[in-house]
C-alpha cells in the first residue's frame, strides 16, 4: 500500500538578507496510514519547517513530498489550499481558537470553510471524545488551557482529515492537561485510525505514539 506521506530528499533553504538558512538538509520519510508518529529533536532542528511542507503551508528548495500520493509541486495555489483543508489538521503549541466565538462555533466554522456543511453526528461524536461536550457555549475566556487544546483538536479533526500535524500539542499545558490531551490523541488514533504527526519535547508524548523519529541539524538521524 503506498504510504500516506512520502518525503524524498527534502530540502530547505530559508534566506535571511543575504544569508541562507539551512533548515531541512534532505529529509526521507515514510509514514503510514494510521501510524502516530513523534518527531523528536532540539530546538531549532526543523521540525516545525518538516511539518509546514508536509502541510503544505510551506514549500521545500528542493525534494519531493507526497501526501496520500499527491504531490504539491504539481498542484495549483488553489488546489493545494483545498487539499489542506481536505485532508490535513493543525494543531499548535498556541490553540489559536478565535476568542470572540465559543468552542462550538470555532469548531463548526471548520465545518462550514470545509463546505461540507454540519454535520451534527460527527460534531458529537467528536466533542464527546474529547471530553468538551458540556463547555461547547463557553469563549477560549472561560476554558482552561487543556479544555481549549482540546476545542483546538475538535476543530483539527471535525472534517476527518486524513492526517493531523501536531506541533508540541503539549508545550503550553502542565502535566494533567498533558496527559489528558495525549491520551486523547491516542484514543482519536485507535478509534478512528487517525493517522497523527507530533512534533514534541515531552518523552511522555512520544511514549504514547507508535514510532519515534529523532532529527538534529535538518536530518533525521534515528527512526
Ligand atoms: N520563517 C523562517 N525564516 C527564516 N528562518 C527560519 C524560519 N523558520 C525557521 N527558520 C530557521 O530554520 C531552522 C529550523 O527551524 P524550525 O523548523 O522552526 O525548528 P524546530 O521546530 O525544530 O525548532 C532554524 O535555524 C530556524 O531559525
Ligand atoms: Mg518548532
Amino acid at each position: 500500500m503506498e504510504p500516506i506521506i512520502r518525503t524524498e530528499d527534502l530540502k530547505k533553504i530559508y534566506r535571511i538578507g543575504k544569508v541562507d538558512v539551512p533548515a531541512l538538509r534532505g529529509v526521507n520519510l515514510i509514514v503510514d496510514e494510521g501510524e502516530f508518529l513523534a518527531v523528536v529533536g532540539p530546538s531549532g532542528c526543523g521540525k516545525s519547517t518538516l511539518l509546514h511542507i508536509l502541510g503544505g503551508l510551506t514549500g521545500p528548495s528542493s525534494g519531493r513530498v507526497l501526501v496520500d500520493g499527491n504531490d504539491f509541486r504539481a498542484m495549483s495555489d488553489a488546489d493545494r489550499t483545498r487539499f489542506r483543508r481536505h485532508k490535513i489538521g493543525f494543531v499548535f503549541q498556541r490553540f489559536n481558537l478565535l476568542p470572540t466565538l465559543t468552542a462550538r462555533d470555532n469548531i463548526a466554522l471548520a465545518q462550514s470553510i470545509q463546505g461540507n456543511g454540519f454535520n451534527p453526528r460527527r460534531f458529537e461524536q467528536v466533542a464527546e471524545m474529547l471530553g468538551i461536550a458540556q463547555k461547547l457555549n463557553h469563549r477560549p475566556y472561560a476554558l482552561s488551557g487543556g479544555e481549549q487544546q482540546r476545542v483546538a483538536i475538535a476543530r483539527a479533526v471535525i472534517c476527518e482529515p486524513k492526517i493531523l500535524l501536531a506541533d508540541e500539542p503539549t508545550g503550553n499545558l502542565d502535566t494533567e492537561n498533558s496527559q489528558m490531551v495525549l491520551s486523547m490523541l491516542r484514543t482519536l488514533n485507535r478509534s478512528f485510525r487517525q493517522t497523527i504527526l507530533m512534533i514534541t519535547h515531552n518523552p511522555e508524548a512520544a511514549a504514547v505514539a507508535d514510532r519515534t523519529i529523532r532529527m538534529r541539524d535538518g536530518r533525521v538521524v534515528s527512526a
